[in-house]
């Protein structure tokens, strides 16, 4: 196996182990070791040097006193879709909200006549340029959603391209199912039918042939009411997937409550969320991840993470990349975000993009983290320290990024 020696780190920023970091955790648990190295053996790291006693290795990489840190992780993206929607901004503008451009048969309604039209080829090649972006940020772990199919052909067919990107493409692609993100026309009026076509129609086919780890639900008002969201997630539990929540976005009509209740891994937006919401969360040991672009595209307020922080809740960013509320996939830009809106520290940011996103993801023991035995998953950053990089904003910061023990060219 080869090995690869990243040299003169100026600051290496990490969390250790593999458990989401919570209340003073989520920002004392960042270490900054100083004049450090890195060996890479293989896809793994090896272990951490001082920067002089570092072991010889085949290959060098000189960090020139730059930060580095794990790789990044979104932990909520809606990759696979057809078309764009940049005539609905002018709606918003307006003044239309979200809810009622999707009632009126726009929104996720049309992004799913575009993702229906698309063939699996289509989509994958969309999917794959922007992963390849992703990664060129030093993400190199990202969450993927189903749900623009919404029956039972087009969810397959949404979720075969994320495997096909793991398989084919060598991504680190997480595969969420979500056909509950919205009722479909064949549905219309009846989302209690349409909820137990999913469980009885197309969840036994998704299970069938290994196509995701999680499960989702849009609980929200005018989509999904807490007993459909609950049904939803109780048979995803039967048939042994994880389970996620879209919860609070607009309303808090108990999606966090319930994300709490049944354990779920993690609770997504959170705008709405109250102090019921939040203590059932921190009880239920689900992550909050928040999305802060969906929050500045939507033009809403921003959740609030300080409570959750203040209350145990571990807290994620994620983009929430979608063709509607969030049409950004840059991570960093998040990050800037979680400083200035959420007003989250330095570290608490860096926890929320990587061990606490990684375990959103199922994945704290393998990634997220730079330590011996984990994954080599690393950027080296234009910056020399953490509060740098949630500073500067817009331009990509990411100077290297090594996936898997390989230098992405
Ligand atoms: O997380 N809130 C629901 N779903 C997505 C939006 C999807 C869309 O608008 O296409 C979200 O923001
Ligand atoms: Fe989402």
């Amino acid at each position: 196996m080869s090995t690869l020696l990243v040299k003169n780190i100026g600051v290496l920023a990490t969390a250790e182990g593999s458990e989401p970091l919570r209340s003073a955790a989520q920002h004392d648990g960042i270490k900054r070791r100083e004049n450090a190295a890195i060996v890479i053996n293989g896809d793994t790291i090896q272990g951490v040097y001082e920067n002089d006693s570092a072991p010889i290795c085949d290959e060098v990489i000189d960090a020139e006193g730059r930060l580095v840190t794990a790789g990044l992780v979104d932990a909520h993206t809606h990759l696979i879709f057809g078309g764009w929607r940049q005539h609905e901004v002018p709606l918003k503008l307006r003044g239309a909200g979200y809810l009622e451009i999707l009632q009126a048969g726009g929104g996720i309604l049309n992004t799913l006549k575009a993702t229906r039209a698309a063939s699996e080829d289509e989509l994958y090649d969309r999917a794959e340029k922007v992963l390849s972006e992703m990664l060129a940020h030093g993400i190199t772990t990202v969450e993927a959603k189903s749900g623009y199919g919404l029956d039972i052909d087009n969810e397959l067919k949404q979720l075969r391209v994320i495997k096909r990107l793991k398989e084919e493409g060598g991504f680190d692609v997480v595969p969420t199912f979500m056909a509950a993100h919205a009722v479909p026309p064949e549905f219309a009026g009846d989302p209690d039918g349409y909820i137990e076509f999913i469980c009885t129609q197309i969840l036994p086919k998704v299970a069938d042939d290994e196509l995701c780890e999680f499960v989702d639900v849009f609980c929200e008002t005018g989509v999904f009411d807490v007993e459909q969201s609950r049904k939803m997630l109780q048979f995803a539990q039967i048939y042994g997937f994880k389970t996620k929540i879209h919860a609070d976005e607009i309303d808090a009509i108990g999606g966090s409550v319930l994300a709490g209740e049944m354990g779920a891994t993690s609770a997504e937006h959170l705008i709405a969320i109250n102090k019921e919401g939040i203590d059932s969360m921190a009880r239920g040991g689900t992550i909050a991840c928040l999305l802060p672009g969906t929050s500045l595209y939507l033009g809403k307020d921003f959740a609030p993470a300080r409570s959750m922080i203040e209350a145990g809740v571990p807290v994620a960013i994620c983009t929430d990349f979608n063709p509607g509320s969030c049409p950004s996939c840059n991570l960093q830009f998040c990050m800037n975000l979680g400083y200035l809106k959420y007003r989250m520290t330095p570290e608490e940011v860096l926890s929320a993009v990587t061990i606490n996103a990684a375990c959103a993801v199922g994945m704290g023991k393998s990634i997220g983290t730079v330590e011996a035995g984990k994954q080599a998953d690393i950027v080296i950053w234009d910056a020399p320290d953490i509060d740098y990089l949630v500073y500067r904003f817009g331009s990509n910061l990411a100077s290297k990024v090594i996936r898997k023990g390989k230098i992405v060219e």
